[in-house]
């Protein structure tokens, strides 16, 4: 099977944390030959991933930017193209979710960040690349769900709302962006242990896997192999899916 990915330029954002899905994903692309551009509102963090890209002989950048924000974004592509001339692929992987709780507990605000990070996320994202993959008629977007936006999420229903939203979107702009040579598709990662569980519900971590038929929580490398396979030549005929890594969750 051939990736194509030698020489292509890479954007992940929410990159910075040295337990998630986007350092993982970052490294994956980077062994495959992609130089890759690390954002994150952590700009330590993110120096910390761009240098270990850089450790496998790849060209990275560690870019601040709050994906909530639709001119830092634009900004970000911007800096990323004058620096690296073009982009291929981008990953809109940042996200964050309130503390669990009922939803007639969730206030206005906790409402708006859930949608803010995770939806408006991932548009000002897109919205950001999508000119210049249009213009180069080529380009590959993955946006991370998650299974709260399949099947539901108890408690964290402002976070639910939005990863749904995130698959209405992206099989929406999946369909407008294939003509110009776009392919726009979603990864649903399963229950794993990276920074995003600190907000998990007590005891979810240790006794989840029993639940699953893998037996074992999802792995930042089974996501950032997904996003491989998607962002690659092989998956070329694949538009506006939902690519579910989950050890077997159903609803
Ligand atoms: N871990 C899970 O169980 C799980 C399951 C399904 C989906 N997801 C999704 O996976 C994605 C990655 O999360 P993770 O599990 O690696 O968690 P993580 O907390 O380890 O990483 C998330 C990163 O996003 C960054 N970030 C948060 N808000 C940001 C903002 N406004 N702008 C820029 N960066 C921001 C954080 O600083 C952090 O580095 C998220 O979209 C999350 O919703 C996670």
């Amino acid at each position: 099977m051939e990736l194509g990915l030698e020489g292509k330029v890479a954007l992940i954002t929410g990159a910075g944390s040295q337990i998630g899905f986007g350092k993982a994903i970052a490294l994956s692309l980077a062994k495959e030959g992609c130089d890759v551009i690390i954002n994150d509102i952590n700009l330590e963090d993110a120096g910390k991933t761009a240098a270990e890209v850089e450790a496998l002989g790849r060209k990275s950048m560690a870019i601040k930017a709050d994906v909530t924000s639709s001119t830092e974004m634009e900004n970000m592509a911007k800096e990323a193209l004058d620096k690296f001339g073009r982009i291929d692929i981008w990953v809109n992987n940042a996200g964050a979710c309130t503390p669990p709780r009922p939803f007639l507990e969730m206030t206005d605000a906790d409402w708006d960040f859930d949608i803010d990070v995770n939806l408006r996320g991932v548009r000002n994202g897109t919205r950001a690349v999508l000119p210049h993959m249009i213009s180069q008629k080529s380009g590959k977007i993955v946006n991370i769900t998650s299974g709260a936006g399949i099947h539901g999420g108890m408690f964290t229903t402002g976070y639910a709302a939005a990863k749904a939203g995130v698959i209405g979107f992206s099989m929406g702009v999946a369909k407008e962006a294939a003509p110009s040579g776009i392919n726009v598709n979603c990864v649903s990662p399963g229950v794993a242990n990276t920074g995003f569980a600190k907000n998990a519900p007590p005891g979810l971590i240790e006794n989840f896997p029993r639940t699953l038929p893998i037996g074992r929580l999802t792995e930042p490398q089974d996501i950032a192999n997904a996003v491989v396979f998607l962002v690659s030549d092989a998956a070329s005929d694949i538009v506006g899916q939902v690519l579910v890594v989950s050890g077997g969750v159903t609803p």
